[in-house]
């Protein structure tokens, strides 16, 4: 049962305690080796304003939706989640993930770029940039949210591995161990998790690489330590735990086309005029709410990003 429950986004006092414990044990490291402890610590100071700064920014929805926009209860956002090499109902996730291991973390980068190679998550995410993300997120079987996430814009992680001319699309890959992840022994997916998007989509401001929500570090079931959020697109988009980022010429398989073609696509923008063959796309249950309202075409993103599909059919590439 989803109770919502009003004005529980406000940040309380120990989610700002433990976003700053976040930020010393990642950031304070890294800025230490770099300045110097002295130094380092007086920037630490300001890291942690400047991240309370932007926690209390109250909304970043960018087209004036968000009158009807409330934030989803922290409890629905950490408790009812599709994340299935931990199991398929919507309450495994939470219940299984807490024992999965995410600091340290490694991330292997290949392919069209001049950077390749092994990084931990804080060579590749500025802790000290963090910026604060409301965005609705729309999954693919009909229902929302809406998600206050902290992170930063993919396409500065992606300019720190700098992609030759050759890159025309960006693959990721999910953690697919078996001993921390029970889901993987049903073989639903062809593990790991892959999705990908084209490079214009992945450069654009809207594309975020989360490593937070609601003021605290990611919850394991939500994708710790770092995962992909395309507000505009299908949630299935958002890839989790991302161990494995490769730059390609080609257009990737990703999870799911692999499993329904005809289901799903690569593009997976939010469309209500093109149905799933198996259901219709035009309405969502909000999370929390008790009635149902019409989906918007990007999700509602569409003055930011309808201009990168211009002249493509959104019914075939779906
Ligand atoms: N990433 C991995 N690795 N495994 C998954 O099963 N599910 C996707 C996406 N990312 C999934 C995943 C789907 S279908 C959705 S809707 C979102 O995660 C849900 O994100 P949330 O649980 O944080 O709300």
């Amino acid at each position: 049962m989803l109770i919502k429950i009003k004005g529980s986004w406000e940040l309380k006092e120990n989610q700002i305690t433990s976003l700053k414990d976040y930020i010393s044990r990642r950031g304070f490291i890294k800025n230490a080796g770099i300045m110097g402890a002295a130094s380092a610590a007086s920037l630490m100071s300001s890291n942690l304003a400047l991240a309370e700064e932007s926690l209390s920014t109250v909304s970043n929805l960018y087209d004036g939706h968000d009158i009807m926009d409330e934030k989803t209860d922290i409890k629905a956002v950490r408790g009812y989640n599709n994340y299935y090499e931990f199991g398929m109902n919507k309450d495994n996730p939470a219940r299984y993930a807490q024992s999965l291991v995410t600091d340290p973390w490694r991330v292997k980068v290949n392919g069209a770029c001049e950077n390749p190679g092994d990084y931990n998550v804080e060579d590749l995410i500025d802790f000290n940039a963090l910026e604060d993300r409301v965005y609705r997120m729309r999954c693919v079987e009909a229902w929302s949210m809406v998600i206050p996430w902290i992170g930063v814009s993919l396409s500065e992680v992606i300019s720190k591995l700098k992609p030759t001319s050759n890159a025309k699309y960006v693959y990721f890959e999910t953690l697919a161990d078996p001993k921390q992840m029970p889901g993987l022994s049903r073989g639903i997916i062809k593990w790991p998790y892959r999705e990908g998007l084209r490079m214009d989509e992945a450069m654009h401001p809207l594309t975020i690489m989360a490593v937070g929500l609601y003021g605290e570090k990611l919850a394991n079931q939500n994708g710790a330590p770092m995962r992909l959020v395309v507000p505009w697109k299908y949630g299935f988009k958002g890839v989790k735990s991302i161990v494995k980022i490769s730059f390609l010429e080609k257009e990737p398989n990703t999870s799911w086309m692999r499993l329904a073609p005809q289901e799903y696509g690569f593009y997976a923008n939010v469309n209500p005029n093109a149905p799933h063959p198996r259901w219709s796309q035009a309405t969502e249950r909000r999370i929390g709410d008790f009635r149902r309202r019409d989906t918007l075409m990007f999700n509602g993103y569409g003055e930011q990003v309808a201009s990168l599909y211009s002249g493509m059919d959104l019914k075939r590439n779906y």
